[in-house]
């Protein structure tokens, strides 16, 4: 089966200001999106995620490579009707109500009166906007307007959810709301494809991830492969030893912390790991755990940041 996104090689510039000074937003970009994948495409801002978006929909024309949609080229008509887009920042017609704002999204996409009634309703209670169908969207906070956003990206049921910034503008909540849905839909098998430039939304949910940096891809791949397994350190627990005996340790350990009758101390090397553990317990002392602290996504965006410069 063909890959839900396929991007190949692909550049974008702008010329701006009166002397056309080239800005290159994404420069060579290619990767893949498999089907029923959950991506997380990760950057900071202006990395080139939103103009990466923007060429996969079609609303601008790359200046270099290519871009594939199901299967079909990025801009042709008839894959349109086949994926959900929220853009980074939706216009809202103001003067609708939730319910005529999502009537009016499947309208567009010719989808018969009635059914798109019932999808509108299913798809407020999905973002948990029920009690706000009769609504203006006037009167919708931020986080509201984001949900609705993401509603009407649902309305044609699409294969393909593509999402620029779901989380935006959320608090931890809204936040979880949004991964919930986006959990469901790939639960449903549909692919979603979302971008953020933060971290946690990415490390809790996806599947896959893309990192981008300045316009250049750093890398793609499985969270799980792509943290650096290395345990950088462990922290061992443990009771009952003796002032003496916990001195002796003090050559091995980084750091140690007394918590009523528990201490804890920090091991920087593995190869001290064991050793600790069977003085500890010789000495007549309880080992309580043993918990090896991994580079956490954060950790490890900061590293490929700083080597891509
Ligand atoms: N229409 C445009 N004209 C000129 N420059 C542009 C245009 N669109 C984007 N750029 C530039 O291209 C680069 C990438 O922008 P893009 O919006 O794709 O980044 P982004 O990763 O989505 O950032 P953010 O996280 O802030 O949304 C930036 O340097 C931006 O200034
Ligand atoms: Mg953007």
């Amino acid at each position: 089966m063909t890959a839900a996104i396929k991007i190949e090689g692909l550049s974008k510039f702008f010329r701006v200001g009166f002397w056309g000074r080239r800005v290159q937003a994404i420069t060579d970009l290619s990767f893949e999106v498999r089907r029923g994948d959950l991506f997380g495409f990760l950057g900071p801002n202006g990395a080139g995620k939103t103009t990466t978006i923007k060429a996969l929909m079609g609303l601008i024309f790359p200046s270099g490579g290519q871009a594939w949609i199901l299967g079909k080229k990025a801009g042709e008509v008839g894959v349109r009707s086949r994926v959900g887009y929220l853009p980074e920042s939706p216009y809202f017609y103001e003067y609708l109500k939730g319910l005529e704002f999502l009537d009016f999204y499947g309208s567009l996409f010719q989808i018969p009166k009635k059914v798109r009634v019932k999808k509108a309703e299913e798809l407020l209670k999905l973002v948990n906007l029920e009690g706000a169908a009769d609504l203006h969207l006037r009167k919708y906070s931020k986080g509201m307007l984001q949900r609705i956003g993401l509603a009407q990206a649902l309305i044609n049921d699409p294969e393909l959810v593509i999402l620029d910034e779901p989380m935006t503008g959320l608090d931890p909540i809204g936040r979880r709301e949004i991964r919930d849905v986006m959990v469901r839909l790939r639960n449903e098998g549909k692919t979603v494809f979302f971008s953020t430039h933060i971290l946690s939304d990415v490390e809790m949910i996806c599947d896959q991830v893309g990192i981008v940096n300045k316009g250049k891809l750093i890398t793609t791949g499985k969270l799980g492969e792509l943290l650096n397994p290395r345990i950088e350190y462990y922290e061992i627990s443990f009771s009952r030893l003796n002032p003496a005996e916990l001195e002796g340790l003090k050559p091995w350990v980084t750091n140690t912390f007394q918590d009523g009758n528990l201490v804890h101390v920090t091991v920087p090397a593995e190869e001290h790991k064991d050793g600790i553990i069977s003085r500890v317990q010789k000495a007549g002392g309880t080992i309580h755990s043993v918990i090896p602290h991994r580079e956490s996504l954060e950790e490890y965006f900061l590293r490929q940041l700083n080597r891509s410069g």
